[in-house]
């Protein structure tokens, strides 16, 4: 596929040289097309080295070949990272003073910014505005990441990391842009699995890599929705946009998603909560003793799932998803289990010993509790994750509420 890379002037374009990597690796045609002062931070020889194609700033080099329509008609897409404050305003108020501002002009492709820059610009009522302008002609402005920026400040306006944004820009490319089904909707998913303490260095854990509840977050964040992502002990970097809430124990995992559902379209767990804790968490290490009964004796932990179920308001329409994880008869036992939890959908999939955790595939049943099912046979984690919004989404009420989750609360949790 042709892709246009847009570099702004931002020290984070250091980043977009491992994104151009692989985009090219995955055999796209990449044209890169920097703002004069991006050449600052990276110079035009990696830029044409790294994309195998001559690169300018300019409208006035190879003026036969029209390069500032050509260039914009002829994309697939067109990804601009890092995107400044200036370029996304010359952006929302269409100025062409070069080659870039030119080919997002003229392209007719799904258009996806990616915002660096530090904190106070993110924030500023101008800058809000033009992103607010961009998205509502169609362009897709991702959310930046929060933390460390140029200097010793923290905050948010990072450039996501190089993997998510091309995850986002394989997602764009594969769906031909995006469906914005899930725009104005708040939606929680939990992912990862529970850790419960015995003593300081020992727990009770579950096998979950996080790597479904991660693509959930990535494909609802791609489908326009607000993200809060609770995760649980997961070695995966943040998804691009999303809100990712840290939490180690069930109770931890409970608390932080019932204060985020509060306000939720729709809840998915996808994590691996454990059943059982430890009666007494011993904050020294237990010694193992020659006789005597086993020092640790468990308690049931609260189930998340029910509780979501039963805390929802009457006629509020939140949808909540379950999952099963079972190592056989999965459609009986599935059934089952939709109906001891009261849940709208649960997705089912087998488990074993190489089956699906830590694997970047999975296959699938869906149960919906109005009776029907489907399956969805093996594919990419995303594959799935497209089929659960795709059947979440007729679920919600019309009404287009949007519930901005109050994001400095959670993360305080
Ligand atoms: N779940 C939860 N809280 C728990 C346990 C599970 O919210 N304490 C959620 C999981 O996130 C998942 C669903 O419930 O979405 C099903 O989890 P599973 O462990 O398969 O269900 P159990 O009720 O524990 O059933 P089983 O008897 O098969 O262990």
């Amino acid at each position: 596929m042709k892709v246009v890379l847009g570099v702004g002037a931002g020290i984070a374009a250091y980043k977009v040289c491992e994104l151009l990597r692989r985009l090219t690796e995955s055999g796209h045609d990449v044209r890169v097309i920097p703002t004069r002062d991006a050449l600052r931070f990276v110079g035009e020889p990696t830029w044409a080295a790294l994309s195998g194609h001559p690169v300018s700033t300019e409208v006035w080099s190879a003026v036969d070949e029209v390069p500032h329509v050509r260039l914009g008609q002829q994309a697939d897409l067109v990804f601009v990272a890092p995107a400044t404050a200036d370029l996304l305003a010359r952006a929302a108020h269409g100025l062409a003073d070069d080659l870039l501002t030119n080919t997002l002009l003229t392209a007719r492709c799904p258009v996806v910014f990616a915002p660096a820059m530090h904190s106070e610009m993110w924030d500023h009522p101008a800058t809000q505005a033009n992103v607010a302008t961009l998205r509502a002609r169609g362009a897709i402005v991702i959310e930046p990441a929060s933390g460390r920026l140029t200097g010793a400040d923290t905050g948010p306006g990072r450039l996501p990391e190089p993997l998510a944004l091309f995850e986002v820009a394989q997602r764009v490319l594969a769906r031909g842009g995006l469906p914005d089904d899930l725009e104005g909707r708040h939606v929680v998913i939990s992912a990862g699995g529970t850790r419960e303490a015995i003593d300081p260095v020992r727990f009770i854990g579950n096998r979950s890599s996080g790597l479904q509840g991660y693509a959930l977050a990535r494909t609802a964040a791609a489908r326009g929705a607000t993200v809060t992502l609770v995760a649980a002990n997961v070695a995966l970097p943040d998804p691009a946009g999303v809100t990712v809430l840290q939490a180690s124990s069930a109770e931890d995992m409970r608390k932080a998603v019932l204060e985020a559902a509060a306000t939720a379209d729709a809840v998915v767990m996808a994590a691996a909560v454990a059943d059982f804790r430890p009666a007494d968490y011993q904050d020294f290490k237990i010694k193992k003793t020659e006789s005597g009964p086993a020092p640790v004796q468990l308690v049931k932990n609260p189930d998340i799932l029910a509780e979501l179920v039963q805390r929802r308001t009457a006629g509020s329409g939140q949808v909540i998803v379950g999952f099963a994880a079972e190592t056989d008869d999965i459609v009986a036992h599935g059934r089952e289990k939709l109906a001891r939890k009261g849940c709208d959908l649960l997705v089912v999939n087998q488990v074993g010993a190489d089956l699906t955790f830590g694997k970047p595939d999975n296959e699938a049943v869906v149960l919906a509790a109005t009776g029907e099912s489907v399956v969805v046979e093996r594919g990419p984690k995303e594959a799935l994750a497209d089929v659960v919004w795709d059947l979440v989404v007729p679920r919600l009420p019309e009404a287009t509420i949007s519930h901005a989750p109050d994001l400095d609360r959670l993360r305080q949790l």
